[in-house]
């Protein structure tokens, strides 16, 4: 039987794509800290899109602190990876075949294409709380890999949530948790952008002296070696802290909260110290619904994303915003870049290459 054009084309171009699918999948799902032998490594063929998908054969993959909690064997509403399916992540990829209008092959794409060298996708987005879908990166605006930190959801989060949350005003100060981050690198500078004093917490002498030299920070403390938190923040901020930034929870923001003025402002952003802790009931510790607890989510900006990103971008042409990249190389080192995430290995975005970048892009 003769074949149509559509489907002789399709089998010509796979041929030009990496014809191993590699793949690292949930073997378990932990309870406590983030290992390793969490995680299973598969290799199968490449899988051809049916109508009105893509193939993506992905370029980089974002490893943030949430990934934990997307492990966690919780119920069915709730955003998790089920056991034996693909580890979720946002990713940026080119698209190299495509049966969907909307996407043409060349594209660069970002979406939770997750922990793998190829994804099918249909650019209606693959995420719970992703609302806006597969989304095209304009490689004008900076290295594609930036789409997920500093033009990602990272810089997107740190931008929303200081100028729409704390709202800085000059000469108030600020501390920063996880403040050499993906997130705490940029919500530094865009209160500083803004005017305040910036105090940094992060976990080694390195990472405080490095903000501080390289990313305007106007102290840092390295929260780990020092015996009472509070008293340390207290001695370089005598007049109290206006505003904080909270990224882990747990024991700093405590600490944190003992240095706050009346009226201060707190955006409560992430709670990383809890993401592998393990309740009292023996469950793992997830996110309360936010009736019962008021924390920020970029997604409830969505439609902003772009403004945003175009402002973001604009500040680092500007040289008022500079950003870090912490690229790990290869897929294969996906679970050891996740674990040694939660050991404060990362300065700044972590990011595994998974493929090199198509020519002539960034
Ligand atoms: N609400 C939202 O919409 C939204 C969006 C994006 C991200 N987030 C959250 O924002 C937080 C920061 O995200 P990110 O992407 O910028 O990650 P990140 O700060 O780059 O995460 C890694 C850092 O977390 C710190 N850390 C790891 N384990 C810790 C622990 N047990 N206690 C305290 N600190 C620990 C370490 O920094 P140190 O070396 O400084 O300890 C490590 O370098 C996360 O909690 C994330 O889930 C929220």
């Amino acid at each position: 039987m003769t074949k149509a054009i559509s489907e002789i084309m399709v089998t010509e171009a796979d041929l030009k794509v990496a014809d191993v699918h590699r793949r690292w999948l949930l073997a378990r799902h932990p309870l406590g800290p983030v290992k390793v032998e969490d995680f299973v490594y598969v290799e199968d063929t490449v899988p051809l899109p049916p109508p009105g998908k893509f193939l993506v054969r992905v370029l980089w993959l974002s490893i943030d602190p949430k990934q934990r909690l997307l492990m966690n064997n919780m119920p069915r509403n709730v955003e998790q990876v089920p056991l034996f399916g693909t580890m979720f992540g946002m990713a940026v990829g080119e698209v190299v075949l495509s049966k969907n209008d909307a996407f043409e092959v060349g594209d660069i794409v970002v979406d939770l294409f997750g922990w793998q060298s190829h994804a099918i996708a249909d650019g209606r987005g693959h995420y719970v709380n992703n609302p806006y879908g597969t989304r095209r990166i304009d490689p004008s605006l900076g290295p594609i890999s930036t789409a997920l930190g500093v033009l990602g959801t990272g810089g997107l989060t740190a931008y929303f949530s200081v100028l729409r949350e704390l709202k800085p005003q000059a000469g108030e100060t600020i501390v920063v948790s996880s403040a050499a981050g993906n997130v705490g690198l940029i919500a530094g500078q865009i209160a500083k952008i803004h005017g305040a004093r910036v105090i940094g917490l992060t976990s080694t002498d390195a990472k405080c002296h490095t903000i501080v030299r390289d990313f305007g920070y106007d102290d840092a403390i390295n929260y780990r070696t020092t015996n009472d938190l509070s008293a340390a923040i207290r001695r370089i901020a005598p007049k109290g802290v206006d505003m904080y930034y909270d990224n882990v929870g747990g024991s700093i923001a405590a600490a944190v909260s003992r240095t706050l003025n009346s009226g201060a402002r707190v955006t409560l952003v992430g709670v990383t110290e809890h993401y592998g802790e393990v309740t009292g009931a023996g469950k793992a510790w997830t996110w309360p619904q936010r009736d019962t607890m008021s924390y920020f989510i970029v997604h409830d900006y969505h439609r902003e994303f772009d403004s945003g990103i175009r402002q973001l971008a604009a500040w680092i042409k500007e040289e008022k915003l500079r950003y870090r990249e912490d690229i790990v190389e290869g897929l294969e080192n996906a679970p050891t870049a996740l674990v040694d995430l939660f050991g404060g290995g990362n300065l700044g975005k972590r990011v595994v290459r998974v493929a090199a970048n198509p020519p002539g892009i960034a």
